[in-house]
């Protein structure tokens, strides 16, 4: 299934979503958030809006594989205007997983 932007969507399978810098990587199904993959690999992930696109803590930077993460929506648009956020960063509980991944945090 394709959106208005062109992204497609790969809705089944899994991915890998490797952690810099400690180097862990863990398979999650399609459409998993970034947030989540992070707590199941058993890292720390800053938030305090309940993953609403807020508080822009839980913000990681993608090191690779930008273009298989989900589109950045309103919300988050809004907050990476806000918080000044970096080129390379989403909001990870925002960003749905649709394809193979590595990310960092500056506190991991
Ligand atoms: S948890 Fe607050 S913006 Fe992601």
């Amino acid at each position: 299934m394709e959106d208005l932007f062109g992204f497609v969507h790969r809705r089944s399978g899994t991915h890998t979503v490797r952690f810099q810098p400690a180097g862990i990587a863990l398979r999650v199904a399609a459409g998993t958030l970034l947030l989540d993959a992070a707590r199941e690999a058993g890292l720390p992930v800053a938030q305090s809006c309940g993953g609403f696109a807020v508080c822009s803590w839980c913000r990681m930077q993608v090191l690779e594989g930008w273009e298989n993460l989900s589109p950045i929506e309103r919300p988050e648009e809004r907050l990476i205007a806000r918080q000044q956020f970096a080129p390379n960063e989403r909001a990870s509980c925002q960003a749905a997983v649709f394809g193979d991944v590595v990310v960092t945090t500056t506190y991991w």
